[in-house]
């Protein structure tokens, strides 16, 4: 018995070492493009990079201007929108993020931004869909750049006349994850009851408009200065968060679309109907968990959702063509309209961002590419 514990430790402890010397040697070999990039001369644009973690480390530089593949168009982006997905990358975290891919000690992916709104300049040989000229909006890695180059078949559609560039750049996360969230997750139904949960944001103030559409009797919950705002975008009923605790009212919901994640899931669901849902769409901001961020609350949601009449569930918004198309004729209609707080320029990219992890946007912060 003594040899096999003492066995069964030597394995354990080489294991240990094993792990140890895996994670050290992937941490110091962690790397990006930085000590490669160099821009040909005469074929640059303007870019936001980093090269290591932290709001502090982005640079506006000259990067090599993208040429577009065979399926692939040319945009010259001429606005783009901010996302807290933006600075879980800037900052790492949750940094077992990190682990996961995007870089143990160094960002592996140097550019930054996802959704945009531009004029295509040229379009590979195989795409038919678009011409330049076109106006478009959508979502591309790397959108806080002079040009992008998005895939035709991929998350870019045409730009409703009727809305600025400002106003399409604002739509591709928020917009899609807010009818995602009501269509797919939420399942909302004509006279169902919906509270949402930080109404006032990048996606509540998409998710209260599109809510109202699919006909539900909708609450909204933010502080006291956005209450109009939130008002004036269709929600039926405003709760003053600083004031009143929704969780602790007497209404009940059909569904709950959680862009703060504040209360408890047992709160949650106190509130809602015995065959209520619940949708976790936030996570939390920069300071809040910093190693794990919204995964102990996932993980939770799992655990909890097979014991509970209540349907108990998260979502990831899956950005699509077909999605974005909905929106823009959302849009072209009047139906849906963004909320634009504030606009920066590209070269001020990192106040955007700071003003984005206070945490109290009202609507989607802009930034304008000329
Ligand atoms: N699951 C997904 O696929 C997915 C996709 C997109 C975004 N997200 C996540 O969803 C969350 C919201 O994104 P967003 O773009 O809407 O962020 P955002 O634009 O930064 O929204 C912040 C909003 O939260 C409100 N707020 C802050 N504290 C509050 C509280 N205690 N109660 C109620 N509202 C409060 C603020 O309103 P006041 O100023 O009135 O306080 C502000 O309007 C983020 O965590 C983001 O990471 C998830």
């Amino acid at each position: 018995m003594k040899r096999i514990l003492k066995w069964i430790f030597r394995i354990v402890l080489i294991l240990f070492i094993l792990a140890f010397l895996f994670v050290f040697v992937a941490y110091w070999r962690s790397t990006n493009d930085c000590d490669r990039l160099s821009a040909t001369q005469g074929n640059t644009m303007k870019a936001i990079v980093y090269c290591d973690y932290g709001l502090a480390n982005l640079k506006f530089t000259d990067v090599e201007k993208p040429s577009p593949t065979d399926d692939q168009l040319l945009v010259k982006v001429h606005a783009a929108s901010v996302n807290p997905l933006d600075w879980h990358f800037i900052e790492g975290t949750p940094k077992i993020m990190r682990a996961m891919g995007v870089g143990l000690r160094k960002p592996k992916d140097t550019r930054l931004g996802v959704d945009f709104a531009g004029t295509v300049e040229a379009v590979g040989k195989n795409v038919t869909q678009f011409k330049p000229g076109d106006e478009v909006f959508g979502g591309r890695d790397g959108a806080f750049a002079e040009y992008v180059c998005p895939r035709a078949d991929r998350a870019v559609t045409l730009k409703p006349a009727n809305i600025t560039f400002e106003q399409a750049a604002s739509v591709n996360i928020a917009g899609i994850t807010a009818l995602q969230a009501v269509r797919d997750k939420g399942k909302v139904q004509p006279g169902q009851k919906v509270l949402i949960n930080g109404a006032s944001g990048g996606v509540g103030t998409f998710a209260v408009q599109i809510a109202k559409l699919f006909g539900a009797e909708v609450t909204g919950v933010c502080s006291t200065r956005n209450l109009e705002m939130v008002r004036s975008l269709g929600a039926d009923h405003v709760i003053d968060y600083t004031k009143e605790d929704f969780a602790k009212g007497a209404e009940r919901y059909d569904v709950i679309l959680d862009n703060v994640p504040n209360h408890s899931l047992s709160e949650c669901r106190r509130v809602l109907t015995p065959e209520g849902k619940y949708v976790m769409i936030g996570g939390g901001g920069p300071n809040d968990n910093r190693w794990i961020g919204p995964f102990g609350r996932v993980i939770q949601t799992l655990v909890v959702g097979p014991f509970v009449s209540q349907k108990m569930g998260m979502m990831m918004a899956e950005l699509k063509k077909s999605d974005l198309t909905i929106l823009g004729d959302m849009m072209q209609s009047g139906k849906v309209k963004p909320v634009i707080d504030r606009t920066y320029k590209l070269s001020e990219l990192p106040e955007a961002i700071r003003y984005l992890e206070e945490g109290h946007a009202r609507g989607k912060v802009v930034i304008t590419v000329e």
